[in-house]
This record gives structure tokens, C-alpha cells and sequence, in this order.
């Protein structure tokens, strides 16, 4: 039997000996309070084996001992439990700050000992006392440990084990970030909380006032019920660090202020937007613990085989490059640009909200429109932190290059698809031009980006056909003397040039060579996005390998450095029509109709892998279906996707009993033909977006049942997808 000894039985304390009561029968539990009645409760509640009103004979023979009192006692109590400790006892706490107890200890002991470790689980609630003793409150929940550089591996261990066995999650940080941290996220808000409660009351009428108070009053203020002490004691304990956060936002509550008196509805607006979103990615961050990609979307589809074709008339969302486009060159633009079709997706949004985290303001987006409120090329503002660009390589890269150009340093983060791709490809070329970007050893973010360099254009000979890297070398041209250029080794998309010209800047293209001078001003205009070619890519090949399809695609951008899919999918003999041809804002755009036509395998010409370079998952979908194999070749681009897209495909199409074989830089597809079925079967889409959408276009043809797991990533590109799906004939369930 092990012993652990809890001093102070409120909440916390209560809740951990309750935690360890009902998961561990391998430890007996010791309770010390000041307080009689306290500790008969405890022992009544069954909370504690033994209880003491001595902390000297409550912590002889204990393992380990939780110091859980407000952080006032904190001192009084560690200096009795440091006398009396038996030298094998291990010493943590539960206070709320962390720099304080560091600061406590050092004032009895030179060093703070190995045997203590500083802990706080972010846990809690308004009640408080024995009473409130829950076995649950840290399920789910975070422990902050923060270890000094003394503290030995077997009383880290132990603590650590401690919380986990309660069913939290333990995590490590530096004392001071985790007062800082805390400062921002608990301390000020109960502070707000204690304040508005004491306006109100000051109130002569704050009876009636209460009285009337809905929801929104219970929400806000609900911490104001917790224990005056605790909290008079955090305050004092971080004083520092909620001074900041005070000032901080008594300078925010200034300016909301003027802007209410003043009745400037576009400030209100983008302010409340930007928070709105923020508090989003929050309750998304929430959900699934690190990552903000979203639990909120399902994360498997279920999909078996068509019984009829694929019919009707969509309008797929707009079209994600041009979409982080516009938002990075409306944001730097001078004037208001406004924005329709804009993809609603997870990537997008994380390019609005990198620049609204730099002070511009961008309103939307609303049912695709979008206002940015151009700052002008040198109008961005320092973030506090880093910019997190979740799942999104082209808002990473492109972003490189525009912050190559500030006076300003900052750093670029990403999930955890996103921190395994190669930067090296942009911050190469850049630092040629004088800028500072930095990424890690591996060459993978996160990126740190120097500002306040001096930039020079000179000329780029592309290694890569990558529209990325062609793009962050033009933006962070704007920044630079005289030209910058960039000769690309294959065509690759050209909407930054294009978007460049729509907003006045002149760059001008000869042969593969794009050039532009630094030092103008965008003007701010008007922008109308069309359908993304590479979500259509999915219903293009649904429609032609399901017999019976008639699907009409509308309003789709036809750049001709896209339409590598239609000129594919053409050779391989299927019926698509494009109708109804027009330019919209610098765009081509039209109308896609697909009928269901027999597929022949073909050799894909490598001039156009850069031109359908994100439509090869569900191409392949395409080639398993044709008579006669498809050879895929020069796309060694496919490995550093969002996954690694040839081995994602090929693992999971031989799963479904494709005959596929890898290559370097491609696949052999043996397609099976028109009476091809794939097998049903669980495949992995690896939290690609893409290969996920391929593998449900695959079910369509399939007798039984395919499971695609990890989809929840589908919402970067394609929001509306299983809707969409649904709409035109798709068997997709989605299981609770
Ligand atoms: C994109 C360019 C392509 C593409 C990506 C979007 C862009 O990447 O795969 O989805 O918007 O510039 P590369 O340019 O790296 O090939």
C-alpha cells in the first residue's frame, strides 16, 4: 500500500481524495484541516482513511504529499511539512500560480529540493469545500506540472502518475509562461467577473436588476461565486502578471468605448467578429485537446455502393487558393475589398485570422462574402503570438513571404500534418532576396521569420514547378528594391499574378518567367471567386465512372493552369462538357456537365501533373475503374502533400483490391474496367482532406460497405462536402 497524504480538504483536495478513493484501491489516504468539521465530513464522505489536525502526523510515512490550501497558507504550511517530511516523501501542490511557490520555498531552502514538484490542475468550480468533492473533476482535464531543474525523475514520475490515475492530462511548462499564461485565461477573467457583479450591486436597484438578468449575466458571472480568499490570494500571488492583463484590457474596453460613443459600427463589428472567431477556434481547441482541427466534423464516412447515377446541378465552395489570396492581398491592399464565394473552409479561416491577429480588420465570412479593410503594404501590425496556420501549406508559404517584408519579427506554427512539411523550398529562395526565415533543423515549421531586413529583387530559377514557392517569392517582392522574377521549371497556377494585376500591380510574364518590381501600392477592388476545380474533381470522376450520371457543376474556374483534371480525365475518354464559358473578375469560369462514360487507362503526360497536382487522389479512383492501366509519373510533389498522397492511395487502394504499384514519382494503376468493384474494407485517409474525398468517391462503386477513417480534415477544402455528396446521389452516412 502506498500513502498519500492530502493537506487542505476544500475542492481540490476533497476531489483528489475522492479521484483516488474510487480509481486506485493500492493507496490509503491521510487528510489534514485546520478544521474539525472538515475533517469529519471527509471521513464520513468515506474521502479519507485517517484524519489529522497535526500536518506532523499527517505526513510521517506518507509517499506523497499534495499541499492543496489557498496560496496565502502555502508558506506556513511547506516550512512545517519540510521538517517533518520522512526522506522518501514526495511534495506537490495544487495552487494556482507557480512563480510564487518557487519564490516561498527559496525563501527556506537555497534551492527548491528534489522531492517537490509544482503542480496545478486547471480544474475547479464556483463551489468549494469538502462538500463539493467530485471523483470526476479532472477527467479530461489539464495538470500543468512545472518542474525546476532539480526536481528527480522519480518524484516527477510519481506526480505525474498521481494525476493520470485521476484521468487528467498532464502536461509540462515553464513556471513563469505558466503564470503568464494563467494571468490571461483564469486570473483576469474571475477578476472581471468579481467586477461586474460589484458595479451592478452598487447599484441602489440591483435587486430588480439581478432579478431581470438572463443568460448571458449567469454566463459571464458565475465564477464570481468562488471563494473570495483563494482569489484575494492569487491575486496577490501573480501580481505581475494580471497587472499586464488588466492593462491590456482596460486599453481594449477604452477603445470599445470611444467606438460605441462615436457609433463606429465597422469597428464594433470587426471586433466582435474577430472574437467571435477566436472564441470558435477555442471551443474547437477545447474539444480535442491540442489541435484546433475540428471534432465538431465527423471524423468517418460511411459509403457503399450507388444504386443509381450521380444527378443534379451544384455549385461546389469557392476556390481555396484564390480565397487566401484575397485576403492576403485585400489586407495589404489600400481601401475596402470585397469579397464573394469565399470558401468557408478551415485553411481559409486560418489566413483570415493570422491577419486578423496582425490588426486588420475582416469582416465575415458571411454566405461566402468577406470585407477586408485594407491596412496598405506596410499597415500590419506585430501578432502577440505566434500565427497558427493549422492545416494550411499555402497560407504557411505565402505568408512567408509577406512577412519577409515587415519591420516586425514573427513565427509561423502549424498542425501536426503542417509541421512535417518541407519550408525549406521557401525559405531558400527568400533568404536569396535578403529576408530572415527560419525553420526548424529538419526544415519543417515552426518558421521564425526576422523582420526589419532589407530586401533586394534578384532572379529565381525555380528547383520545384510549385505555385507556392513562385507566389511567396512575388509577394515578398512587393518588399523589395527594384525586380524581383521566378522562372518556373513546368507551368503552375498564376492567381497570385493575376490577383496582383486585379488589384493594380503590374507584373508581367514571359515565357515561364514572372516578373515585378517592389515598392507599389495595391488598390483595393472587388473580388468574385469561382467554384474550386479541385473540389469539383471529385464529382467530375463520381459522375464518370457511376453509370447513369448527369451531374452539372456550375460556376467552376477553368484557370488553364487547373485544367490538367479536365484534359486528364478527357484522354481518358470521359464526357465532359464545358459549357456556358465566361471571365469573372480575371478568372475563366464555366459550366461543367459530366456524363457517365467507360474510362481507358492512359499514360498521364507529365506536363500536366503540375496542372491537376491536387486532383491525383481521386485520378486514381478514376484509373482503378478504366480498361487497361494508368502510369502516373513525374509527380514526386504527391509525396509532401498534406500526406504522403502516393502511398496513402496505394496502401488503401490495394486494400480494396485495386492491382496498384508505387513508384518514385508515381503509380502503375491496373484498372479493372467497367465491371471493376472495389472491395469493401477500412481505409486510413491519413487526416488528408483529399485522399478522404477520393476514397469516398471509390465507395460509389463498391457492393459493399467502405469506412474512411480520420475525415474530419475534409472541412479545410470542402465544408459542405457530405452535403453536396448526399444531394447528387451519394450512400454517405456519417456513423454518431
Ligand atoms: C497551391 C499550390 C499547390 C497546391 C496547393 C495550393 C496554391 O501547391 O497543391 O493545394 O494555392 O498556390 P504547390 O504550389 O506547392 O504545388
Amino acid at each position: 500500500m502506498r500513502r498519500l497524504t492530502v493537506i487542505g480538504l476544500g475542492l481540490i483536495g476533497a476531489s483528489c481524495c475522492a479521484a483516488i478513493k474510487k480509481r486506485a484501491t493500492d493507496w490509503t489516504i491521510a487528510g489534514y484541516s485546520r478544521t474539525e468539521a472538515t475533517r469529519q465530513q471527509a471521513v464520513a464522505r468515506g474521502l479519507i482513511d485517517q484524519s489529522f489536525g497535526s500536518i506532523v502526523d499527517a505526513v510521517a510515512g506518507a509517499d506523497l504529499v499534495l499541499i492543496a490550501v489557498p496560496m496565502g497558507q502555502f508558506l506556513t504550511v511547506f516550512s512545517e511539512v519540510l521538517q517533518c517530511r520522512d526522506p522518501q516523501t514526495v511534495v506537490t501542490d495544487a495552487g494556482s500560480t507557480k512563480e510564487s511557490v518557487i519564490r516561498d520555498i527559496t525563501a527556506l531552502c537555497e534551492t527548491p529540493p528534489d522531492w517537490f514538484v509544482p503542480g496545478h490542475p486547471i480544474a475547479g468550480s464556483e463551489h468549494n469545500g469538502v462538500d463539493a468533492a467530485d471523483a470526476d473533476l479532472y477527467v479530461d482535464h489539464q495538470v500543468i506540472l512545472t518542474p525546476h531543474s532539480k526536481v528527480s525523475t522519480d518524484a516527477l514520475k510519481l506526480v505525474t502518475s498521481f494525476w493520470a490515475l485521476q484521468g487528467a492530462s498532464v502536461s509540462m511548462m515553464d513556471a513563469e509562461r505558466h503564470d503568464e499564461v494563467l494571468a490571461l485565461t483564469s486570473h483576469l477573467p474571475h477578476i472581471l467577473a468579481f467586477n461586474l457583479v460589484h458595479v451592478l450591486s452598487d447599484d441602489n436597484e440591483h435587486l430588480d436588476i439581478f432579478r431581470y438578468a438572463a443568460g448571458g449575466f449567469r454566463d459571464f458571472t458565475r465564477i464570481a461565486a468562488s471563494d473570495p480568499t483563494m482569489w484575494r490570494d492569487i491575486s496577490l500571488a501573480n501580481q505581475q502578471s494580471i497587472v499586464t492583463g488588466i492593462d491590456r484590457y482596460v486599453e481594449r474596453l477604452e477603445r470599445m468605448r470611444e467606438a460605441i460613443a462615436d457609433g463606429d459600427s465597422d469597428w464594433i463589428m470587426g471586433s466582435f467578429e474577430r472574437a467571435r472567431g477566436a472564441r470558435r477556434l477555442f471551443s474547437s481547441l477545447a474539444d480535442r485537446g491540442v489541435d484546433p482541427v475540428m471534432d465538431s466534423h465527423p471524423s468517418v464516412f460511411e459509403i457503399t455502393g450507388a444504386k443509381k447515377g450521380i444527378t443534379g446541378k451544384i455549385r461546389v465552395p469557392g476556390d481555396k487558393s484564390i480565397s487566401h489570396r484575397s485576403i492576403m492581398l485585400g489586407a495589404l491592399a489600400d481601401g475596402v475589398t470585397t469579397v464573394e464565394g469565399f470558401l468557408e473552409g478551415e485553411d481559409a479561416i486560418a489566413t483570415v485570422k493570422a491577419f486578423r491577429d496582425m490588426g486588420v480588420q475582416i469582416d465575415g465570412p458571411n454566405g461566402g462574402h468577406v470585407t477586408v479593410h485594407g491596412v496598405g503594404r506596410d499597415g500590419l501590425k506585430p501578432p502577440i503570438a505566434p500565427l497558427y496556420m493549422g492545416n494550411s501549406g499555402t497560407s504557411m508559404r505565402l505568408m512567408c513571404g509577406i512577412l519577409a517584408g515587415q519591420s516586425f519579427d514573427s513565427e509561423l506554427t502549424g498542425d501536426s500534418s503542417l509541421s512535417r512539411r518541407p519550408m525549406r523550398r521557401v525559405s531558400e529562395p527568400l533568404a536569396r532576396l535578403g529576408a530572415m526565415v527560419e525553420t526548424s533543423a529538419e526544415g519543417y515549421p515552426p518558421i521564425k521569420i526576422k523582420g526589419g531586413q532589407t530586401l533586394q529583387g534578384c532572379h529565381t530559377d525555380m528547383k520545384v514547378a510549385s505555385a507556392q514557392v513562385k507566389s511567396a517569392l512575388l509577394l515578398a517582392g512587393l518588399y523589395a528594391a527594384d525586380e524581383t522574377s521566378v522562372t518556373e521549371p513546368a507551368p503552375t497556377r498564376d492567381h497570385t499574378e493575376r490577383m496582383l494585376q486585379g488589384f493594380g500591380y503590374e507584373v508581367t510574364r514571359e515565357g515561364a518567367t514572372a516578373s515585378m518590381c517592389g515598392g507599389s501600392r495595391l488598390n483595393a477592388c472587388h473580388i468574385d471567386i469561382p467554384s474550386d476545380i479541385s473540389s469539383a474533381a471529385f464529382f467530375l470522376v463520381a459522375a464518370s465512372i457511376v453509370p447513369g450520371s448527369d451531374l452539372t457543376l456550375s460556376h467552376v474556374g477553368i484557370n488553364p493552369t487547373r485544367t490538367g483534371i479536365l484534359e486528364i480525365l478527357n484522354l481518358m475518354g470521359a464526357d465532359i462538357e464545358v459549357l456556358n464559358r465566361r471571365e469573372v473578375g480575371g478568372e475563366p469560369v464555366a459550366d461543367l456537365r459530366v456524363r457517365y462514360a467507360p474510362l481507358k487507362g492512359i499514360k498521364v503526360p507529365e506536363n500536366l501533373v503540375p496542372l491537376a497536382i491536387d486532383e491525383f487522389p481521386v485520378l486514381f479512383v478514376a484509373a482503378s475503374c478504366a480498361e487497361g492501366p494508368t502510369c502516373v509519373t513525374g509527380a514526386e510533389e504527391l509525396r509532401v502533400k498534406e500526406s504522403d498522397r502516393i502511398q496513402s492511395m496505394v496502401d488503401g487502394l490495394s486494400k480494396l483490391g485495386v492491382d496498384i504499384k508505387d513508384t518514385p514519382d508515381g503509380a502503375l494503376i491496373k484498372g479493372g474496367g467497367v465491371d471493376f468493384r472495389f472491395n469493401g474494407g477500412t481505409v486510413e485517409s491519413h487526416e488528408d482532406h483529399r485522399i478522404a474525398m477520393a476514397f469516398t468517391v471509390a465507395g460509389l462503386m463498391c457492393c459493399e460497405m467502405i469506412t474512411v477513417n480520420d475525415c474530419a480534415n475534409v472541412a479545410t477544402s470542402f465544408p459542405n462536402f457530405i452535403g453536396l455528396a448526399r444531394e447528387t446521389g451519394f450512400p454517405l452516412t456519417v456513423p454518431p
